[in-house]
């Protein structure tokens, strides 16, 4: 029996769920969904007959063709009409066996079908690609058409009806077909430790074009197809050529777990001591910051998302480190960006033209290529961003959305595009002169707007202050970890473990509780009114974003509990938490009060007020030129402001540019 006669029972055959014949019926819907792909599991192949799935496999050119005619001929019985619309059926594969990593691409695979996965970083604008092409002489104006199977341009050698050896290409009697270039990338959470991603072009044709977007997972059909680029060499160009595609959905997100992997997650969820445990996996090698670590548990959980009917609420936690040099920022992003079941590290700059969103830029034939930044290939995991404040201007822009709605918007060189980014963001920034200064607020200490400060959930500082026992205590661990790399606390879950654990946790979304919501509820409240009780000049002290901020981690910590209801308990670590971080952030230093004014207008109320004190004692005294130093102590403490606090609130009008010092001792306004 020939290879078609079998293609043609395989399509009478298989049988669907309902008890249907499954390719027939979906060949009868291709007119209704106006498609002409007929998708075919290679399972069912396999099961009907082991040698014909085996020969697509190693001869997919021929037996596509001869599948794409018999499905045709089939279509033609059921569909007549549609038949005559369309030229041809085409027969994609879905999930052929054999799965290559994009790094083990070698030239063994050619002539072969196999299936890729990745993460698409890039996808070209669609183009036409002449499929047959019509000359025209220029001699006697025949016309002569020609179909183009390869990738130059195959042009008559001369006229088959005169002499004539000049023809030229007549575009609007080709016959084209839309073709699409993507790159793909090699799935971060697929990749090796510590190893840079690898990437192959992808060519998309027909009505596979349109269909992904950069940052899709996908999941590709392809044979490697190459061509010569150079007619001298001996080396050939490849390209997949992708026969199906399609992007892995969310029920594949997590990693896979075995049924003794869920045996072991369980037991250890029962510890009483889980969130301690846990706790004390985050990151071993660095010594202290407990509040940053309990940050990073939660966020590595994340809340719970909630789509709304109007919009979607993000359950992502963002986190934001601002610090010293050499206080092991780096090091607990690269533990995060390991452990985040999809994490990606890359620093404010990005690691390529797309920085840290999206770019439309041109490619090598001039042409738009839309490329995927770090938040959109960190969609639905964890971007971990160093240096943050070193972000390019075109970034600046563009993250305001992709942190609170999660999309990046672009509409550039005929691209428009939303993108998905639904991540959570681990960022580390250094202070803008070196070293933190707590004299200074945090907008002031950071190169970063307050607008991008404020979509941030926590943020913390780290300050780098000699502390004898603190230093001895992190200077032991060091030596320890130097001296003996390999050992771990029996107490320390293994990253393998935690990663599961994490991803096993993610699956149940905890309901807030009425404890847990009046917990919440009377924490606003209470700090709502002690802002109110300042009288009329004290400023708001928490707003509505930080309610949703205590939800989220709320929810996140009964994720660490595999809980489906949150706690009291959760709710009180989650305002304890953020607690710390505002002390850190927030404090106005005059008052000791927590102050959120301090991050959005970036001065403190208080401190505003006693500079304004400052400079109209220095105004006013300085009617006779500059204002000699000890005058103005002294005038000052009158009004009750010690010397210290004098000398620093000078400094910071002196950094302001608001006064200047015309000889050193004295003081003058700027006008
Ligand atoms: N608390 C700590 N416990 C253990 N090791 C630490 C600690 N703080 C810093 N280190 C070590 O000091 C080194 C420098 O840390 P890291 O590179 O993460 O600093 P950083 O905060 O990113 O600095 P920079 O702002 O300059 O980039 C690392 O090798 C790290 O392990
Ligand atoms: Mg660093
Ligand atoms: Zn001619």
């Amino acid at each position: 029996m020939s290879s078609e006669d079998r293609l043609l029972q395989f399509l009478e055959h298989i049988k669907d769920t309902e008890g249907g014949v499954k390719y027939e019926k979906a060949l009868s819907s291709l007119g209704i969904e106006k498609s002409q792909s007929l998708v075919v599991d290679w399972s069912d192949l396999y099961s009907f007959d082991t040698g014909l799935a085996t020969l697509l496999l190693n001869e997919p050119q021929a037996v596509l063709k001869d599948f794409g005619s018999v499905a045709t001929q089939k279509l033609g019985m059921r569909d007549p009409a549609y038949r005559k619309e369309i030229e041809t059926v085409r027969v994609r594969i879905r999930s052929p066996p054999f799965e290559v990593p994009i790094r083990k691409l070698r030239a063994g695979h050619i002539g072969s079908l196999f299936m890729i996965s990745g993460v698409i970083t890039r996808a070209s604008v669609p183009q036409p690609l002449i499929t047959k092409a019509v000359f025209i002489c220029l001699v006697c104006s025949e016309e002569i058409s020609l179909d183009q199977p390869y990738h130059t341009l195959q042009p008559p050698e001369k006229c088959p009806r005169c002499p004539g050896r000049r023809l030229i290409l007549e575009p609007a009697k080709c016959t084209f077909t839309d073709v699409q270039w993507l790159t793909a990338q090699e799935r971060p959470e697929d990749l090796p430790p510590g190893q840079m991603p690898h990437g192959a072009s992808i060519r998309l044709t027909d009505d596979l074009v349109g269909s992904i977007n950069p940052g899709d997972r996908v999941r590709v059909s392809c044979t490697i197809e190459a061509f010569q680029k150079d007619k001298t060499k001996l080396i050939l160009e490849t390209y997949l050529d992708a026969n199906h595609i399609e992007t892995i959905g969310t029920d594949q997100e997590g990693l896979e777990i075995s049924p003794e992997d869920e045996e072991e997650i369980l037991e250890l969820a029962k510890d009483p001591w889980v969130h301690r445990r846990l706790l004390q996996s985050i990151a071993p090698s660095i010594k202290g910051h407990e509040s940053i670590k309990e940050a990073i548990l939660y966020l590595l959980f994340t809340g719970v998302s909630k789509q709304l009917p109007d919009v979607r609420i993000r359950g992502d936690i963002n986190c934001l480190l601002i610090g010293d040099p050499g206080t092991g920022k780096s090091q607990l992003l690269q533990f995060t960006a390991k452990t985040a079941p999809r994490g990606i590290l890359t620093t404010g700059r990005g690691s390529t033209a797309a920085g840290l969103t999206a770019a439309a830029i041109k490619d090598k034939g001039g042409s738009f290529v839309l490329e995927a930044g770090a938040l959109v290939l960190a969609d639905q995991g964890v971007a971990c961003i160093d240096e943050m404040d070193k972000m390019r201007d075109e970034d600046r822009g563009a993250i305001h959305p992709a942190m609170e709605q999660q999309v990046v918007n672009i509409a550039k060189g005929g691209i428009v595009a939303t993108l998905n980014a639904r991540a959570a963001i681990l960022a580390a920034a250094n202070p803008t002169l070196g070293r933190y200064n707590p004299y200074q607020t945090i907008a002031e200490n950071i190169n970063l707007p307050v607008t991008l400060l404020n979509r941030f959930d926590l943020i913390f500082v780290i300050r780098d202050i000699p502390n004898p026992e603190k230093d001895g205590q992190i200077v032991d661990h060091i030596l320890r970890t130097h001296r003996n790399p390999g050992a771990t606390h029996a107490e320390v879950i293994a990253p393998s473990l935690l990663r599961k654990y994490i991803s096993y946790a993610k699956r149940t979304d905890p309901k807030l509780t009425e404890e847990a919501e009046t917990k919440l509820r009377s924490f606003y409240l209470e700090m709502r009114k002690a802002s109110m009780e300042g009288g009329e000049a004290s400023a708001i002290m928490i707003t509505a974003r930080q309610i949703e901020s205590l939800i989220r981690l709320t929810e996140a910590r009964a994720r660490v509990h595999l809980r489906e209801e949150t706690t009291v308990e959760d709710a009180e670590a989650a305002i304890a938490l953020m607690q710390r971080s505002l002390e850190q952030v927030g404090i106005d230093v005059e008052t000791g009060k927590i102050d959120i004014d301090i991050l959005y207008s970036g001065k403190s109320r208080s401190l505003q007020m006693q500079l304004q004190v400052v400079l109209k004692g220095i105004s006013e005294m300085s009617l006779r030129g500059a204002v000699r130093d000890d005058d103005l102590f002294e005038s000052l403490s009158e009004g009750g402001l010690s010397r210290t606090e004098a000398v620093r609130l000078i400094g910071v009008l002196m950094r302001d540019g608001t006064i200047y010092a015309p000889k050193p001792g004295y003081y003058r306004r700027t006008s």
